[in-house]
């Protein structure tokens, strides 16, 4: 096929693979395909990633799926994805899940079109929010919070109580990015039940999942209530966001955070800010964006800390090793706990708690040599299979060892394997953020308490746009 150069191509609704894929048929799919419905047997409307997960050991590294009349392109085998990942020819592809949320986040920085002016202004502005200075400013007050995520654990352990891991990492990843992005202080610690930002949030994250499992034209009709419902969430994530704002611009600013960055700064080039009203966007897309992941994130790591004692002892001979005595670990000492960061990222592996992304051709072109992709056709990449792709992570993939994150293995490994935060100009900004965030309290977390497991507990991952370990509880004992 002739390869013309061209610009990402602007959206114009969905657009279903059959036209941007001249050799579709040669895409293997599910063999049981009702009319109308498509590939709908023995999937699940709650759990569309664990599906595909099930298709993807059927089907091979690349494979579609069709439901009411739209087919869909998946991709994870290492060799594919990491042709996808060559920026000169794709690009972020912005469409369902991810589509869905434009009506709460607009053109924040995660929901933008690539051609929007919005993206490069608000990404430009401020990327340097997430330097290394940046971050070492944040440390302080991600040990502050921290601490009163121990405080409520310690009770829990004196109590013989166990913990509900999922609700914790929660309440801790938000108060973090709410404090040290923005100066506010939603209380998560101080409530019985979620910040009603959080329960708007899940909302929101789960309309926006429901949206893809119905019929385009009827979504209205069969989601009129929940369609509401999402529209009430909305409203209250803006009224929330808004008063956030408020006090801001009442105090006269901040401490250089995100915020005041979002207010005041203006890019260094075109001398542009960001609108009212994009602020707005922006302040929802990263109290989202910056907090339900790593809370996935810490919660598999917990509970593959509390099945894996050999693990935890080991993590937990680097931490008292490294951080010695010191009550408050300072912003150095975090980076130096090596295998602590290898759990995580063995973690991030086996659940990458964003679990796919999509790329769409910019141009005219063949994907891997074989699959012929005209300009604006776009696959999906499920990272939890590139990341189980036997052909780079061995027969044994599917089972948990930081090992792999050695140096040395690292190394004889192919570049973009490894995805859990994306891939190119529209990558994870806030990757650094959630990596010293996670590994700042697993360090904290292991070096206070021994994690016991229910033994009855069999791993339930929920899925809302994003993956979180459902139901796990620990319990904790002090150390010494
Ligand atoms: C373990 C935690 C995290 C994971 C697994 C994760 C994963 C991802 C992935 C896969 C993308 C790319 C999505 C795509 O291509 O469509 C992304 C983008 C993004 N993430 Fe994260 N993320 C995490 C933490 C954070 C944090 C802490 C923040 C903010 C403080 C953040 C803010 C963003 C933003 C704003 C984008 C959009 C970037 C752009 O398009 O320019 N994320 N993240």
């Amino acid at each position: 096929m002739a390869e013309t150069t061209t610009r990402a191509v602007p959206p114009k609704g969905f657009r279903s693979a059959e036209r941007g894929w001249p050799e579709l048929h040669r895409i293997p799919r599910p063999p049981y395909r009702l009319p109308l419905l498509g590939d709908l047997i023995g999937a699940s409307r709650a759990t569309p990633v664990q599906d595909s997960l099930r298709y993807a050991r059927r089907l091979g590294p690349i494979f579609r799926r069709s439901a009411f009349g739209k087919e869909f392109v998946f991709t994870w085998g290492a060799e594919l994805v990491a042709d996808l990942a060559d920026e000169s020819r794709f690009a972020k592809h912005v469409g369902l899940g991810i589509a869905n949320l434009r009506p709460v986040a607009g053109d924040g920085l995660f929901t933008a079109y690539n051609h929007e002016p919005n993206w490069q202004l608000a990404h430009d502005v401020l990327a340097p929010g997430f330097s290394r200075e940046a971050m070492a400013g944040y440390h302080p007050m991600m040990l502050s919070v921290a601490e009163r995520l121990t405080e409520h654990w310690d009770l829990a352990a004196a109590g013989g109580r166990s913990v509900d891991v999922p609700g914790d990492m929660t309440k801790l990843t938000l108060e973090t990015i709410a404090r040290t992005g923005f100066g506010h202080d939603f209380g998560s610690f101080e409530r019985a039940r979620p910040h009603p930002f959080v329960s708007a949030m899940v909302g929101t994250l789960s309309h926006a999942q429901r949206l893809n499992s119905v019929p385009g034209p009827l979504a209205p009709l069969l989601l009129r209530r929940a369609g509401r419902r999402n529209v009430a969430d909305i409203a209250l994530l803006e009224r929330i966001v808004d008063g956030v704002v408020r006090e801001r611009r009442a105090s006269g600013g901040g401490d250089g955070d995100l915020l005041d960055r979002m207010l005041k700064t203006a890019h260094p080039e075109s001398g542009e800010r960001l609108s009212a009203e994009n602020v707005r966007r922006q302040v929802i897309t990263f109290l989202v964006a910056g907090h339900e992941t790593t809370s996935g994130a810490l919660s598999f790591a917990l509970h593959y800390l509390s099945l894996r004692p050999d693990v935890a002892e080991r993590a937990r001979a680097e931490v008292d090793r490294v951080w010695g005595d010191v009550a408050a670990p300072g912003y150095e000492q975090v980076a130096k706990l090596r295998y602590v960061r290898r759990v995580l990222d063995e973690t991030l592996r086996l659940w990458p708690t964003a679990p796919a992304f999509a790329r769409e051709a910019v141009r005219d072109t063949v994907l891997g040599g074989v699959h012929p992709m005209r300009r604006g056709a776009w696959t999906l990449v499920l990272t939890p299979m590139l990341h189980r792709d036997a052909g780079v992570w061995g027969a044994d993939a599917e089972g948990f060892d930081p090992g792999r994150f050695e140096v040395g293995a690292v190394r004889g490994r192919a570049p973009h394997v490894f995805k859990p935060f994306g891939t190119g100009a529209r990558a994870c900004i806030g990757r650094q953020f959630a990596l010293h965030e996670a590994v700042l309290v697993l360090g904290l977390l292991l070096r206070r308490y021994e994690l016991r497991a229910d033994p009855g507990y069999r791993l339930r991952v929920a899925e809302r746009l994003t993956l979180m370990p459902e139901g796990l509880r620990v319990w904790l004992e002090r150390r010494g």
